[in-house]
């Protein structure tokens, strides 16, 4: 990962001077509003990891959830139940991106615990979604709940600027897989994850025509 890092990185600073359209030429244009080259590029880099494959992984766990439970299955293409509340509660149960990190800025005492300022932390956003103090029984799929504190996209200044683009791309895929009688043949306890710090991302799931609903040839 690394590698492929340090080649993207590459490739967007030796586009950065000849771009001519785009964020690239915006920010050459106008100025960078204080942020430095290795900064421009880092957001570019985010921009593909997160727009990509963030949501591609989201488009999995949604299908997978709809593999665990037929039954909203069943509902969403009979158009009894609203797609984007069964995503939001696929999602908080199974964030793709698990972890975000800090800075501290100033000494803080953080749950009785003294964190001085410098240290860096990780957030662990997975594992807020699972706090049973905020979500009652949390590992239960329950797409009527409040999602409010739900942190699949972070929170804050810094919470996910694609958030609404991602919704709407799971929204488009499952739609599409759903209209396409596609199912999941992966039970969720099958499912490898793909080994990366801080990210649940299923690395490979089987899917089929469901067999019952396989369209007669016209
Ligand atoms: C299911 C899909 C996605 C998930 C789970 C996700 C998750 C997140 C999270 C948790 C953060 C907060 C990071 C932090 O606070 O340190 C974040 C930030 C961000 N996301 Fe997403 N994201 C997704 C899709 C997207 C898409 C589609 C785009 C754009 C095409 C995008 C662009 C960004 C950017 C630029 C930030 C940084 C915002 C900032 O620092 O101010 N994300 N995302």
């Amino acid at each position: 990962m690394n590698q492929d890092l340090a080649a993207f990185r590459a490739i967007v600073c030796e586009h950065l001077p000849n771009a001519d359209s785009g964020i690239l030429a915006h920010f050459r244009d106008h100025g960078s509003h204080g942020l430095s080259n290795t900064q421009i590029v880092d957001a570019c880099i985010l921009l593909f990891a997160d727009g990509v494959e963030n949501v591609a992984s989201a488009i999995g766990t949604v299908m997978l959830t709809l593999t665990e439970h037929p039954e909203i299955r069943a509902a969403l293409i009979e158009g009894k139940m609203k797609l984007g509340a069964v995503i939001e509660e696929a999602l908080r149960r199974d964030a793709p991106g698990q972890i975000i990190s800090r800075i501290v800025r100033r000494d803080t005492e953080l749950a009785g615990l003294a964190v001085p300022a410098e240290t860096a932390v990780f957030l662990l956003l997975g594992s807020a979604n699972h706090d049973e103090t905020v979500f009652a029984d949390p590992e239960r799929f329950d797409c009527q709940r409040d999602l409010e504190p739900m942190l699949t996209f972070g929170g804050g200044r810094h919470s996910c600027i694609g958030a609404q683009l991602a919704r709407s791309q799971i929204s488009a895929a499952v739609n599409a897989l759903l209209g396409a009688d596609i199912e999941i043949v992966t039970r969720p306890g099958q499912v490898r994850y793909v080994p990366r710090f801080g990210h649940r991302w299923p690395q490979f799931l089987e899917a089929r025509i469901a067999p019952n609903r396989r369209r007669q040839p016209s």
